[in-house]
């Protein structure tokens, strides 16, 4: 195959990930994909970092999730690199982007997910942005409600994970998993364009899960 332009490039796989992940019911959707793109790109600017692998790694990052796969997170930079491959994309940047989506994904409230790239950095913090705010309440309701979990249980703790295998195993009500996620990520944010706009879907977060709890004990 001929050596296809980088748009090309571009288009075919927004074509591929929008065909794979249309009309998937648990906030991990082309939605979600077309918000990360769209905010890694504009971090990746005020960051100089690559706009091409950035938006590449935006699109396939969750193309195989392991929550989708019984934890295996191998399938991820599998199935992209059979992708890019396909499009006959430079095997270094096949590479690096392999390396963003391993990387990516939360691990647990006591496991580090250090990124090398700057274009690592700005697909994570915008892929973090997206689990943040009004979204981020949304989509955390509708994959708890995917994998039958619980609202809420007073009696069953949020746990902080130190490992990623326990973490994935964790079958815990949907609330903790803000206290075991949602509310730790502004201050695990890589850069500081993202640090700002965190701080404020935080805000908002915490007003609603305050709510919640009000609610809960009839206030
Ligand atoms: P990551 O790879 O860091 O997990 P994703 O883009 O795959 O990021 O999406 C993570 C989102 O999936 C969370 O922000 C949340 O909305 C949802 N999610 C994951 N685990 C849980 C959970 N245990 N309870 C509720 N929502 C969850
Ligand atoms: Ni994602």
């Amino acid at each position: 195959m001929p050596q296809l332009l980088k748009k090309e490039i571009l288009q075919r796989t927004e074509r591929y990930v929008r065909e794979t992940l249309e009309g998937e019911g648990t906030g991990h959707d082309w939605w979600h994909i077309h918000r990360v793109r769209n905010t890694a790109l504009k971090l990746a600017s005020q960051e100089k970092a690559d706009l091409y692998i950035t938006e590449l790694a935006a699109l396939l990052h969750d193309i195989a999730d392991h929550k989708f796969h019984n934890g295996d997170d191998t399938i991820g930079p599998e199935v992209a690199g059979k992708w890019l491959r396909s499009l006959n994309v430079d095997p270094e940047l096949i590479t690096h982007v392999q390396e963003i989506i391993k990387d990516l994904s939360y691990k647990g409230a006591e496991v580090a997910t250090p990124m090398r790239t700057i274009e690592g950095k700005v697909v994570q913090d915008a892929d973090r942005l997206d689990a943040l705010g009004a979204i981020g309440i949304a989509r955390a309701f509708a994959y708890g409600g995917h994998k039958n979990r619980a609202l809420h249980d007073p009696d069953i703790p949020p746990t902080m994970h130190d490992s990623f295998e326990s973490y994935k195993k964790d079958t815990g009500p949907t609330i903790n998993h803000f206290y075991e996620k949602l509310f730790l990520l502004k201050d695990r944010m890589n850069t500081e364009s993202a640090r700002v706009l965190a701080e404020e879907r935080h805000l908002f977060m915490k007003e609603y899960i305050d709510r919640f709890l009000k609610e809960w004990d009839g206030n």
